[in-house]
């Protein structure tokens, strides 16, 4: 008889080619994956535990925009300028996220809220981490290798 082994099922998962090089931004996307898969794995649950529901979606929301704030103040230090549609888009999922946390207050974790939170919290974040941050990635790369390269064709005997 074969012994079945219940693989972890994860929603999202750390890939390298998701590294910033920027560590703060890096280690907050690592923490918001590792929170999300914590809130699938309870929404994948037959009936999830409100309470564990609740916690999770509490500490992923403080996360978010913890995480935001940072990416914000790095997008202005580098000037970038996808900084608006950017910033209008953590404004936007903040705004959704208004809305569910006041119907989750409302009707409590119907198989409809589950659906809801599990798109905008779970969907939402990895398609922003995965594809809206990338644009940010590579922009944030490009800059830091110019600015590299430009304190390395630096002639210090210059300076007086
Ligand atoms: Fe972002």
């Amino acid at each position: 008889m074969s012994e079945e082994k219940k693989e972890e099922k994860q929603c999202a998962k750390w890939e390298p080619y998701m590294e910033m090089g920027h560590p703060e931004i890096d280690a907050q996307h690592k923490t918001l994956i590792n929170e999300i898969n914590k809130l699938c794995k309870e929404l994948g649950n037959k009936e999830p535990d409100a309470e564990k529901l609740k916690a999770h979606i509490k500490f992923l929301l403080g996360y978010a925009a913890k995480h935001f704030a940072t990416e914000e103040k790095v997008m202005q230090e580098i000037r970038y300028p996808g900084y608006l549609n950017h910033y209008n888009m953590h404004r936007w999922f903040e705004k959704q996220v208004r809305n569910l946390v006041n119907d989750y207050v409302k009707f409590g974790p119907t198989h409809t809220m589950v659906v809801r939170i599990h798109h905008l919290l779970v969907d939402w974040l990895v398609s922003h981490i995965c594809g809206t941050d990338g644009d940010l990635r590579t922009y944030y790369k490009a800059y830091m290798k110019s600015t590299m390269d430009s304190m390395a064709g630096e002639d210090p005997s210059s300076e007086v």
